[in-house]
């Protein structure tokens, strides 16, 4: 197996703890331990008292019947917890993938959700989002790439990059071809909570579909990156023991702190996601009126979900326009290239309170630019 440089991540390993002005990052304002332990009065005592010995490989039973209760139709056993969303999709495709095989992934994606079974030896098809139409898919478009070679189809509702979220109708649908066609769905959900309109939830695949998959994380929707607690939501009996097996060959069990304070967010979810939507909320009207005064620069569709978006830049290069952003003012936007391709579009991220403060560097620095190497 020999895995391609993730580019998005070498992207942010370079600038991440340099650049002053974070105007990029996918995830939601964190909390400081200090704040986590004040949900409950004897969290502190429960933590300190914590013994730090080897835990459940499948995760701590607390925890699952927590993340369960994020979903409709799963029970505790159908919880596998993971080192962040990450190990989760490492190991489900190192258990559901073969050489030879061929996988459609929705597209723009996040790297590995493609790279570790192209790794394998499978043919990665994408699924492309049209850049012209607010990053529509088309159900018809995948049904033409659709082979008998078909294993598996990942999707990644809401989307990273985008933002874009389809109807229930349209996941249902895609629930109904995977039984038609036998293909396998992964649905990668780590922004699943942050629709700016409840309505627009999709339910969760693992809920609709027996033998689909979700994966879901403690990083973007409730902000808690630095625990690295991820899973994978599962009925399929058969899949959760591969998948359960193939962990003894990464991390065996998580971390005992992380679980217990996963544990402790998940109880007060409900404040912790109002609290990150109410800033992402708050930023997107900021950033509606800074695109409208901007419209010879960038063009944008605006998000239905989660904590970033991918405007276009209508200049030449987007990665030259980054570069040159970042040096002269330390405001760092990661230019879509990234992504492959990325439609000359960069990814920007409005789920930290001081986002105002990188896109007041921004409108400084376009008030001044001349396109000068352009
Ligand atoms: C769509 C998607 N899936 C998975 C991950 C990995 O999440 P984590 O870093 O918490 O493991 C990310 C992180 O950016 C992501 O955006």
């Amino acid at each position: 197996m020999k895995l391609k440089p993730f580019r998005l991540e070498r992207f942010f390993a370079t600038h991440e703890f340099t650049a002053p002005y974070l105007l990029c990052c996918s995830d939601c304002e964190s909390l400081s331990l200090k704040d986590l332990l004040s949900f409950e009065e004897s969290a502190q005592e429960e933590l300190a008292s914590l013994w730090l010995g080897y835990t459940e490989s499948r995760g701590d039973p607390g925890l699952r019947t927590q993340i369960a209760s994020i979903y409709q139709n799963l029970s505790p056993e159908q919880i596998l917890v993971h080192t962040g969303a990450e190990e989760a999709i490492f190991n489900f495709m190192n258990c559901v993938v073969d050489a030879g095989d061929q996988i459609v992934v929705h597209a723009p994606y996040y790297q590995s959700l493609g790279e570790v079974a192209r790794s394998i030896g499978a043919e990665v098809v994408e699924w492309q989002g049209d850049p012209n139409n607010a990053w529509e898919l088309d159900l018809q478009h995948l049904q033409e790439k659709l082979t008998d070679r078909t294993k598996l189809v990942v999707v990644n509702f809401p989307h990273n990059p985008t933002g874009f979220l389809p109807d229930a109708e349209f996941i249902h649908e895609l629930s109904r071809l995977s039984d038609e066609k036998g293909f396998l769905v992964l649905c990668d959900e780590v922004y699943r909570g942050l629709e700016y309109d409840p309505k627009q939830r999709l339910p969760s695949y693992a809920d609709i579909n027996e033998r689909g998959l979700s994966i879901g994380v403690m990083s973007k929707t409730y902000g808690l990156a630095g625990l690295r607690i991820g899973w994978v939501a599962t009925r399929n009996q058969e899949l959760y023991s591969a998948i359960a097996s193939f962990k003894d060959y990464t991390t065996i069990c998580n971390s005992a702190p992380s679980e217990l304070l996963a544990t402790l967010a998940l109880r007060h979810r409900q404040a912790i996601v109002e609290r990150n939507l109410s800033i992402i909320k708050e930023n997107l009207r900021t950033l509606e009126s800074f695109f409208s005064a901007h419209q010879e620069a960038f063009s944008w569709d605006a998000p239905k979900a989660g904590p970033i978006a991918f405007p276009r830049y209508l200049g030449e290069s987007v990665e030259r326009f980054c570069n040159e952003l970042l040096q002269d003012t330390g405001v760092l936007l990661a230019p879509g290239t990234v992504y492959g391709d990325g439609n000359n579009c960069f990814r920007i991220g409005f789920g930290r309170r001081n986002m105002p403060e990188g896109l007041q560097k921004l409108e400084q620095y376009l008030a001044g630019y001349t396109g000068r190497s352009e």
